[in-house]
C-alpha cells in the first residue's frame, strides 16, 4: 500500500509483517520465550486512563523538551536497534536523516550494520545522537568506542545492562534454521554453522562481558564526560543504585521483552521509581528516567510522560517504517506521533510538556491487569 494508506504505527508492522524478508522479520519483530513480556510493554499501557481536564486554552500546543540538556522537537527518541541494514540496504542512516529533518534524537548502537562513522557523517550537523554501548571484556576496545563517540560530538552514553547473556528469540532462532536447512549451496565451517543456527542475535553477541558490575561507573566516569545512563534497568533498587553511582540517569527497558521474559514492563516499573528516587532526595531533573518497550501511540508517550519519564524510546515501529517505506515512512511514523501527541494533550487539557503529570493519569487499573 502507499504511505497514504497508513494511518498508525500498527499499520507499519502490518505492512512490514507480509512484505519484509523473513529473516529480518524474525531478527526485529521478536521476543524472548513465550513472548510474555513483550505483549505486556503494550497490555501495561491499556491498562492506564487519563484524567482529562476542560476549559482550558488549547489553541497552542508545544510538545518541545529538552533531554540530557539538548533541544528536541519531540517527548519521544529513536532507540538503539541493532542490524539496521537488514531491514533496509542504507541501515541507520535512513533513520537519521529521517530524525535530522523531524528534529528527533537518534541512538546510535554498538551493533549498527552501518559504520559508526557513517551514521555520524549521515547527521545534519545540528541534530543531537546519542550512543549506545555494549560493554566489551576488552576495556581499551571500550575506551576507543567512548572516546571516539565523545570527540564526533555524541550527547550521551547509554550502557545497555539488560544483556550479560541475550535472550532466546526462538522465530529468530528458527528463522536461522530454515535458511540453513533450505540453503544448499552452502558450505560453512562447523563452527560458523552452530552460530548461525543460534539466530542473528547470538551470533553477534558473543564478546558482551558478563562481568559487568556497579565498580565500573566509576571507570566510565574516568574516560569520558558525556553524560552517562544505564539501559535496561528493571527494578526500584538498581534505579536507586545507579543515582547512587553517580549515573546521569536510566532508560527503564526490558530489552522491547527480548531478554529476561516475565520483566515487569517499563512503564508499571516507573510508577515506583519515580516516588523513590524523591523520595530519596535525588533530583529527577538531573538524573534523568527514560522509558521504552511497546510504544506505539502519542497516548503512551503522554502517560510516560505524565509519570515522570524525560523522554521514551521507540525500537521496533521506527525498524518497520524504515523497512518498509524508507525515510519518508520514518517521517511519517514521526508525524503521525506528532499529530497524535498534539491531539491528546489539547483533549487532555494541557498545552506544554511541562504540564504533564501524575494528576492526568489513573494508574488504579495498572497494578491489577
Ligand atoms: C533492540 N534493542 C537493543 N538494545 C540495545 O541496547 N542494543 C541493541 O543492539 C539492541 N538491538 C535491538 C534490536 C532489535 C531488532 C530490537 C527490536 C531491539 C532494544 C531496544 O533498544 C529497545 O529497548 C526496544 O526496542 C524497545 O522496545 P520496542 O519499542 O521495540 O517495543
Amino acid at each position: 500500500p502507499s504511505l497514504d494508506a497508513i494511518y498508525n504505527l500498527t499499520d507499519f508492522e502490518h505492512v512490514a509483517r507480509h512484505t519484509m524478508d523473513p529473516t529480518a522479520w524474525a531478527y526485529y519483530s521478536s521476543g524472548s520465550d513465550d513472548e510474555i513480556t513483550m505483549r505486556e510493554n503494550r497490555n501495561a499501557y491499556q491498562r492506564i486512563f487519563f484524567r482529562p481536564r476542560i476549559m482550558v486554552d488549547v489553541s497552542k500546543i508545544d510538545m518541545s523538551t529538552t533531554m540530557l540538556g539538548c533541544k528536541t522537537s519531540v517527548p519521544f527518541y529513536i532507540t538503539a536497534t541493532a542490524l539496521g541494514k537488514l531491514g533496509h540496504p542504507d541501515g541507520e542512516t535512513v533513520l537519521t536523516r529521517a530524525a535530522g529533518k523531524e528534529g528527533v534524537i537518534q541512538m546510535i548502537p554498538t551493533l549498527a550494520s552501518c559504520a559508526f562513522d557513517e551514521i555520524v557523517d549521515a547527521a545534519d550537523g545540528t541534530q543531537t545522537q546519542w550512543f549506545q554501548l555494549y560493554v566489551n571484556a576488552d576495556r581499551a576496545v571500550c575506551r576507543k568506542l567512548v572516546e571516539h563517540a565523545e570527540a564526533r560530538g555524541v550527547r550521551g552514553l547509554f550502557i545497555t545492562v539488560d544483556a550479560p547473556q541475550l535472550g532466546r528469540r526462538e522465530k529468530d532462532m528458527r528463522s536461522k534454521h530454515f535458511e540453513e536447512t533450505t540453503d544448499v549451496q552452502q558450505e560453512e565451517e562447523e563452527e560458523e554453522k552452530i552460530d548461525r543456527l543460534q539466530g542473528a542475535a547470538r551470533a553477534i553477541s558473543s564478546f558482551i562481558d558478563t562481568s559487568l558490575s556497579w565498580k565500573d561507573v566509576a571507570w566510565f566516569r574516568s574516560i569520558t564526560k558525556m553524560p552517562i545512563l544505564l539501559k535496561g534497568v528493571q527494578s526500584v533498587d538498581d534505579a536507586l543504585l545507579a543515582a547512587e553511582h553517580g549515573c546521569d540517569g536510566i532508560v527503564l527497558s526490558n530489552h522491547g521483552g527480548r531478554q529476561l521474559e516475565f520483566a515487569p514492563s517499563a512503564i508499571e516499573i516507573l510508577t515506583e521509581v519515580m516516588p523513590a528516587l524523591r523520595a530519596r532526595g535525588v533530583d529527577t531533573n538531573k538524573f534523568q528516567v527514560y522509558v521504552d518497550g511497546g510504544v506505539r501511540r502519542g497516548s503512551d508517550i503522554i502517560k510516560a510522560i505524565c509519570l515522570g519519564a524525560k523522554g521514551v524510546g521507540l525500537g521496533r515501529l521506527f525498524l518497520y517504517a524504515m523497512s518498509t517505506y524508507g525515510e519518508q515512512g520514518v517521517r511519517k511514523a514521526i508525524n503521525i506521533l506528532q499529530d497524535e501527541i498534539e491531539m491528546n494533550m489539547r483533549l487532555l487539557g494541557v498545552t506544554s510538556i511541562a504540564q504533564l503529570s501524575e494528576k492526568y493519569v489513573d494508574v488504579l487499573g495498572l497494578k491489577n491487569g
